[in-house]
């Protein structure tokens, strides 16, 4: 069987990958994003078209990603170049590679922001100082917090230092440490949250909500949102899951592990976005909110509640956790490349990365007060002037383009053999059915979501 060495270590286990996998999966996308983008494009259309471009589209590119990661063992630019090579096919498949490194960057540099967010609100509830406050008062407390760029620097500088602190220790000390204390964490305080929504909120709303289905509310640009967010929380189209399947061992199925990553992640949306819409239609909040959903209508539910300041700052510190884990897995194309391109040590590598997402992160900060502008993106407005720029770029556009690309060079450009060899046989029934989605599904799936989107269609 065909073998290379990744010289960034390995995952000691398949528990450890799928630990890992699940914390980069996992994170704001899931427990900020969802539930405001669920809230925005109206409720239960949503969440079906989400769903079914999770099954179509994110989880075969994600078997696909992980699959090109351990053949090529590498940092994804180089693990392109490789695979490329080894196809016989032109070298330029590793630019997929650059634009999904680049993206992640950007993510990294607006996630960064969002995580000091819930690091400020951590520290708020947990010192009670939100402890029965008004919806004004939670209005203002957020208004000021985003009108305010020194505030936000000081938390987003916070959070990359964190970031920085474990990539730096590398696989096994730095990546696995974090990973198997913070996520049995995560799980355990999602539980906590959802079983004090279920005594506390109203979950038969939040669920007729999310599950019940108005067709009229979907726009093509909702469907382009909610294809972009299947990439986006799968953390696909980026190369992250690409490097972590670099180190996976050999032996691990990667199918059913991916398959296990993906449900976990989805679990998490789908008690995330119940437990926060219980709370918000208990209250009778707004659920179209935006970004500020959770920061401006949270903390009034939590502050009405009994013992809300401790399961408030539960929630935050859950928050925290979910994008520290995430943060790591975007960081670290860019680093592994680093490291095998100039030779560089990890640490350097971290350190440079993470000032230059820190530096980018800067641009959020201050489209969100002094360089906010507004515009339409497919009938949607958006207030957010160039963080919205960045979010549509990335995850609108790179991230699909890029599971187009991996689709396509899998499903076409790759031999058969070697995908059924780096997959354990080609002879199942579910690897034939995953490729023939791979190769005719997926790209097609993909581009007609595109076309809507951009009115061609
Ligand atoms: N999947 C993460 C989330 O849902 O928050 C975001 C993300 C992490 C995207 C890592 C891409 C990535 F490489």
């Amino acid at each position: 069987m065909y073998q290379r060495i990744s010289i960034h270590g390995q995952w000691s286990s398949r528990l450890m990958f799928i630990l890992a996998a699940t914390g980069s999966a996992v994170g704001l996308g899931n427990i900020w994003k969802f539930p405001y983008l669920t809230g925005e494009y109206g409720g239960g259309a949503f969440v079906l078209v989400y769903l079914i471009c999770l099954a179509l589209v994110g989880i075969p590119i994600l078997i696909a990603e992980v699959m090109m990661g351990r053949r090529g063992r590498q940092s994804p630019v180089f693990s392109w170049q490789t695979l490329a090579a080894d196809a016989g096919a032109n070298g330029s498949w590793k630019l997929v590679g650059w634009a999904g490194m680049l993206a992640g960057l950007i993510i990294l540099s607006y996630y960064s922001v969002i995580a000091g967010w819930t690091l400020a609100y951590l520290v708020r509830m947990a010192s009670g100082s939100l402890i029965r406050v008004t919806e004004e008062g939670a209005g203002s407390i957020f208004t000021q917090l985003v009108m305010d760029p020194e505030r936000m620097l000081a938390w987003h500088t916070i959070f990359m230092v964190m970031t920085i602190k474990v990539i730096s220790r590398g696989v096994k000390k730095g990546l696995e440490q974090a990973v198997r204390i913070l996520m049995p964490l995560l799980f355990a305080l999602l539980l906590v949250l959802v079983i004090y929504a279920w005594r506390h909120g109203d979950f038969a709303q939040a669920y007729e909500f999310m599950f019940n289905s108005d067709f009229s509310k979907l726009t093509p640009a909702a469907l382009l949102t909610a294809l972009g967010h299947a990439f986006f929380t799968l953390s696909v189209g980026v190369g992250a899951m690409m490097v972590y399947g670099a180190y996976l061992p050999s032996r691990v199925s990667i199918a059913k592990t991916s398959i296990l990553v993906a449900l976990l992640d989805t679990i998490v949306a789908l008690l995330a976005g119940l437990v926060i819409f219980s709370i918000v239609f208990a209250h009778d909040l707004a659920a179209g909110d935006g970004p500020g959903l959770i920061f401006q209508t949270l903390p009034i539910a939590f502050g009405q509640m009994p013992g809300g300041s401790f399961f408030g700052a539960l929630f935050f510190l859950l928050l925290v956790f979910t994008a520290w884990t995430s943060s790591i897995a975007l960081i670290e194309p860019m680093v592994s490349w680093l490291v095998e391109k100039r030779d560089v040590d990890r640490i350097r590598a971290a350190i440079w990365t993470g000032i230059v997402a820190w530096l980018l992160g800067i641009v959020t900060i201050l489209s969100l007060n002094s360089w906010s502008f507004s515009f339409s993106f497919g009938g949607q407005l958006k207030h957010h002037g160039l963080f919205d720029v960045l979010d549509i770029l990335t995850s609108s556009i790179i991230l699909p383009l890029g599971g187009l690309c991996v689709a396509l060079f899998v499903g076409w450009v790759m031999s058969r053999e070697s995908v059924s060899e780096e997959l354990g046989g080609g002879k199942s029934i579910g690897f034939k059915l995953w490729y023939f989605v791979v190769r005719f599904i997926t790209p097609v799936a993909v581009l007609l979501v595109f076309l809507r989107a951009i009115g061609v269609v």
